[in-house]
């Protein structure tokens, strides 16, 4: 069938014309300042690579201003009712979110005409996300990612999970957090609007030990930068792993396969995994390996090496110090012109490229590799790994995780 997903926003010309972008390319990691009028910006691009320097992006629709709405979405089967917030930047480029698994249903942005489209895989209502689909544009948690045969110990004791993944523990369980409807707040600042969604987890759900208190704020800001920051505080320690699940295209929903799109990731070493995906313990290096992106490289180029995964499910190590903001990659469609710039103080990132995505209506009738995601996270399984970061929070500590998507455009070729 095809696709089901939110339709595209109408094309909207720019009011302001784009200044030509330098004509010099940049070499891998150097990372260039360029006043772009509304805004200085910084771009990782290779001399290799179809690349090309960060074109000024200046698309603006006259029309719009910093805006949220928010209208019904749907009712749960209890009756809940579940709403759908928009949230317009100074722009016109639009954020859409709902309560329901504090989930990203859309991403707006314009392409190098200025056409803007959503840019995320979805369901038009709530009702696709009701049933149980690949975690589209999801928050998930408590832990997301794996952790090995649903188990862990903690303070002497051994917890039990559910295995929804082969005998592995996924992205949270059976009821995660994103399966949850989220208390929302507005947010408005000078250059961004935004929303806060909260949850209080309480102690045994899905089996995991503590009261958590969980907050997530997505803010949507004037130069298509979506920021979003996890907060949590417990009363026992409990293991704790947040993410966003977005599904990307940059060509557009309905864009088919991302393997023209180019990956660039600062990140010098993955972990390594067994048979079920649970990583061996060894951070292994991207060299001389499929996984090697640290030059920018159409994502499809080696794909078809990866037979035992049927195609990306690797978690890379975001190179520099866990913490602290940090480069942690970029993605390009040289046909839209549309690119995305990552950074993040988490440990690693999960690039996952729909390998199960199989055309079904569960699956919104998208199909293998018609996106891909890149999941900041802590490392799979690091309750039951002493070498990785640690994943545990403790009564009187803050759990902070922040990770940025700034949307932009490239000059053509
Ligand atoms: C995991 C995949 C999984 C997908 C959808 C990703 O985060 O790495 O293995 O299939 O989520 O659940």
């Amino acid at each position: 069938m095809k696709p089901r997903s939110i339709p595209s926003q109408p094309s909207r010309a720019p009011s302001t014309p784009s200044p030509a972008g330098d004509p010099s390319t940049f070499s891998l990691n150097r990372r260039a300042v360029l006043a772009a009028g509304i805004a200085a910006c910084s771009l990782i691009a290779d001399r290799s690579s179809a690349i090309q320097p960060f074109h000024p992006n200046l698309l603006q629709d006259a029309s719009a201003s910093m805006n949220i709405t928010k209208a019904p979405f749907g009712t749960l089967p209890d009756g809940t009712a579940v709403s759908l917030w928009t949230l317009s930047n100074s722009r016109g480029d639009l954020l859409k979110m709902t309560d329901y698994g504090a989930l990203i249903v859309s991403i707006e942005v314009p392409d190098r005409q200025g056409n803007r489209t959503n840019v995320t895989l979805g369901f038009p209502k709530l009702d696709g996300y009701l049933e149980r689909h690949p975690y589209f544009g999801a928050t998930v948690g408590r832990f997301c990612n794996r952790i090995a045969k649903g188990k862990f110990s903690l303070d002497g004791t051994t917890y039990s999970l559910a295995q929804n993944n082969g005998p592995n523990h996924l992205h949270g369980g059976e009821v995660g957090f994103d399966k949850l409807v989220w208390k929302t707040e507005e947010l408005r600042g000078d250059n961004y609007v935004g929303l806060r969604f909260s949850l209080l987890s309480p102690d045994g759900q899905e089996g995991y030990p503590g009261n958590l208190s969980v907050q997530a704020e997505y803010l949507w800001d004037n130069e298509a930068k979506l920021t979003i920051r996890f907060t949590a505080t417990t009363d026992k320690a409990t293991p704790i792993n947040l993410t966003n699940h977005a599904y990307f295209n940059l060509g557009g929903w309905q864009g088919g396969v991302i393997h023209n799109h180019q990956l660039q990731l600062q990140c010098a070493k993955y972990l390594a995994i067994d048979e079920t995906m649970i990583p061996t313990g060894a951070l292994a290096d991207v060299a001389g390996t499929p996984l090697d992106f640290r030059t920018a490289t159409p994502i499809g180029q080696r794909i078809a090496q990866l037979t035992a995964t049927n195609g990306y499910d690797h978690c890379f190590v975001v190179d520099g110090q866990p913490g602290t903001l940090r480069a942690c990659g970029m993605v390009v469609d040289p046909k839209s012109g549309r690119g995305m710039e990552i950074q993040t103080t988490q440990p690693g990132v999960q690039l996952y490229t729909g390998n199960f995505l199989n055309g079904s209506d569960s699956n919104g009738g998208f199909k293998l590799h018609e996106a891909f995601c890149l999941e900041t996270q802590n490392f799979p399984d690091a309750p039951n790994q002493p070498t990785f970061p640690n994943s545990i929070l403790k009564p009187g500590e803050k759990f902070e995780q922040t990770t940025s998507y700034r949307f932009l455009v490239v000059a053509d070729k």
